[in-house]
């Protein structure tokens, strides 16, 4: 949610003068649209993932509605976060990975995205990795994966938690990608269904349940509605049970 303390003009010509900057991150296009959104934030936190971003960037935003602090919370509320960190999908302009190495003892955050904008960071535990998560690298078992609308990264991140046991939580998007055989894109019930315990399963059964006997950890779900977000956040707890 947008500050009120600053006035329309302020926020879109901060906006302007950003997008400006960056003529390598945002086509004209986007340029286009986020200028004609840029106000989009004044009736929720949760708008589109580059303007959300951007204001969050530009600290135009509530501190205390922020999404990516919400899901920062969400995360350090149910798990270690002095471990080996992998946020995949952190977006141009990475919010939620800085916000935890910034609370981390010790271990790291690694973000993953061909999109950052920013690769250089003053913070010695955050690694900014321009570049996809593919499901080959190699990440220690006890690592922490996380996702904000990781998108097109949501099924490699769900296929290699599941061959590897690893603890996770992921926001959704309110789209279909990487799901093509599943389902129709508009179905958006059954796109979280399927990210859920169907295909998170099928994963799992497929490389690794199948042949040791190990259970499979339940999925739960959590909400972000609140800040305007309605896709669910997914993850998984200690419970086995199916
Ligand atoms: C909807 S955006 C979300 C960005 C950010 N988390 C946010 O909410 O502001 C999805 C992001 O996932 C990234 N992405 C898609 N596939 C990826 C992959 N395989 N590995 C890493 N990042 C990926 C895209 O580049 C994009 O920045």
């Amino acid at each position: 949610m947008l500050r009120t303390d600053l006035s329309d003009e302020v926020i879109t010509s901060r906006i302007i003068e950003f997008l400006e900057q960056h003529p390598e991150g945002y086509d004209k296009d986007t340029k286009e649209a986020l200028i004609k959104s840029a106000l989009w934030g004044r009736r929720t936190s949760s708008t589109v993932s580059e303007l959300d971003e951007i204001y969050n960037y530009l600290h135009l935003d509530q501190k205390d509605n922020n999404i990516y602090q919400a899901f920062a919370d969400m995360i350090t509320s149910r798990f270690d976060i002095n471990r080996p960190i992998y946020e995949i999908g952190g977006g141009q302009l990475p919010t939620v990975g800085k916000i935890l190495s910034l609370k981390q003892n010790q271990g790291t955050v690694t973000i993953y995205d061909p999109k950052l904008l920013i690769t250089k960071t003053d913070i010695p535990n955050l690694k900014l990795v321009r570049k996809e998560f593919t499901g080959n690298e190699i990440v220690e078992s006890n690592a922490l994966m996380i996702g904000y609308k990781p998108c097109d990264a949501t099924i490699p991140i769900m296929k290699y938690i599941a061959k590897n046991d690893l603890d996770f939580m992921i926001a959704l998007c309110d789209c279909a990608h990487g799901f093509p055989e599943i389902m129709d894109e508009d179905d958006i019930n059954l796109w979280y269904q399927s990210c859920e315990w169907p295909v998170y399963s099928k994963y799992a059964e497929e490389e690794r349940v199948k042949e040791s006997g190990q259970e499979i950890r339940r999925i739960k779900r959590l909400s972000m509605e609140k800040y305007g977000n309605y896709c669910p956040v997914i993850y998984n707890s200690t419970e086995t049970k199916y």
